[in-house]
């Protein structure tokens, strides 16, 4: 595969600023100039990406197992030093919050949150909608409710949730994944009932209940140029027009190495120009397993891309990767034969991929000035 313009320029821009990269992790250099591998490599592992990425107006982010936050001492650790934001992995989707009619459960996405608080983290708030992780007991009864009995349990929900963390959650996935692959709306139980409204409800009810909580739209396979992408970029336009609370399109980017590589600054732009805030939501980028060193190059340019798309955008606020290493990945069950796409490996060790992502977000630094928060 050869080097598109694009990620040549990137590559200089990357060696150019190799000195804010000390710069930002307080790395001297030697009289000469010049600044020895040890002392670089030093500057390298201690860095932690929410410091510099702070440097560069941006949040970075990682979703979170609650299991392994309780349960290991490593991996709380390295959620609180590293990342200013985090997202349940799984906590607040519908299945886990209310697991019976009317009955919620916010043991575990209050302990997320409360975690977040004391590390001085923004939550993302994922999902209150979404034709998966539904709970058994809605799954069963809804395609014999009415439309006005679904609309009903789905405000309830809505409501119920996003006033349980009123004030505590500064972007909502409000609607997860509302499009099929093809572009048009998901024919899933809630456009079949309620047809295409439910998602500007969706949004109404979310906004009545937090005012000040950021509402988006978060999908896959917007990435780049497309039928998808293009079908969303419509329809969130309308809803703005009509006067729909929408604040931002998240772009999951969950991104697979052997193929070609999105053109994510130029999606994320058109969106941010249509007066949107976008956020890099899901990111991870896997790879065929057993995977070779000439792989993680592809996976490490890979990330740094994604990083730079996100801040070479001002409207985008946020850069979030899913799962914080590769045991706890939701990649190997979903895609067999692929796996590694995460920062850290099984161990809780950081990858290239780590430094990767470490150097992209310093070359956001210098253009700091350009952001928007
Ligand atoms: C995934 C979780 O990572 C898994 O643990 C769970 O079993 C299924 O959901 N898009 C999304 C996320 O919006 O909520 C999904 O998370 C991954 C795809």
């Amino acid at each position: 595969m050869t080097a598109r313009p694009r990620r040549l320029a990137r590559i200089a821009a990357a060696l150019a600023a190799g000195a804010t990269l000390l710069a930002v992790t307080g790395c001297t250099q030697q009289g000469d100039g010049s600044t020895s591998h040890a002392a670089s490599a030093t500057a390298t592992s201690t860095a932690p990406l929410r410091t510099i990425a702070a440097k560069a107006g941006l949040r970075v982010g990682v979703a979170v197992n609650t299991d392994q936050l309780a349960d290991s001492a490593e991996y709380a650790k390295l959620v609180g030093q590293q990342f200013s934001t985090v997202t349940p992995e799984n906590v607040m989707k519908w299945d886990a919050t209310e697991p019976k009619l009317g009955t919620y459960d916010w043991t575990a996405a209050d302990q997320l949150v409360a975690y977040a608080q004391q590390h001085d983290q923004l939550v993302r708030g994922h999902n209150l909608v979404w034709y998966q992780q539904l709970p058994a007991w809605l799954t069963a009864a809804a395609p014999s409710m009415s439309a006005d009995q679904l609309r009903q349990v789905l405000k309830d929900h809505i409501t119920a949730e996003v006033t349980h963390f009123k004030g505590k959650i500064w972007q909502w996935d409000v609607v997860n994944e509302a499009f099929d692959d093809t572009g048009q709306l998901r024919d899933d139980i809630f456009l079949e009932k309620l047809g295409p409204g439910y998602i500007a409800d969706a949004f109404r009810w979310a906004h009545a209940a937090d005012p000040d909580a950021k509402l988006f739209l978060n999908d896959y396979g917007i990435e780049d140029a497309g039928m998808k992408s293009t079908a969303e970029l419509q329809f969130v336009q309308d809803l703005k027009s009509q006067g729909v609370p929408i604040d931002g399109v998240g772009f999951e980017t969950h991104v697979d190495s052997t193929y070609a590589e999105p053109d994510l600054e130029t999606e994320l732009m058109r969106f941010a120009q249509a007066g949107f805030d976008v956020a890099v939501t899901e990111a991870d980028v896997r790879a065929q397993t057993p995977i070779d060193a000439d792989q993680v190059k592809t996976q490490s340019g890979i990330f740094a891309d994604t990083v730079s798309a996100c801040l070479d955008v001002p409207q985008c606020i946020s850069y979030t990767i899913w799962g914080l290493d590769d045991k706890d990945s939701w990649v190997p069950s979903t895609f067999p034969g692929t796996g590694g796409a995460t920062l850290y490996d099984e161990d809780l060790k950081p990858k290239p991929q780590f430094a990767a992502v470490q150097k992209a977000l310093a070359r956001g630094v210098a253009t700091a000035k350009k952001r928007v928060k």
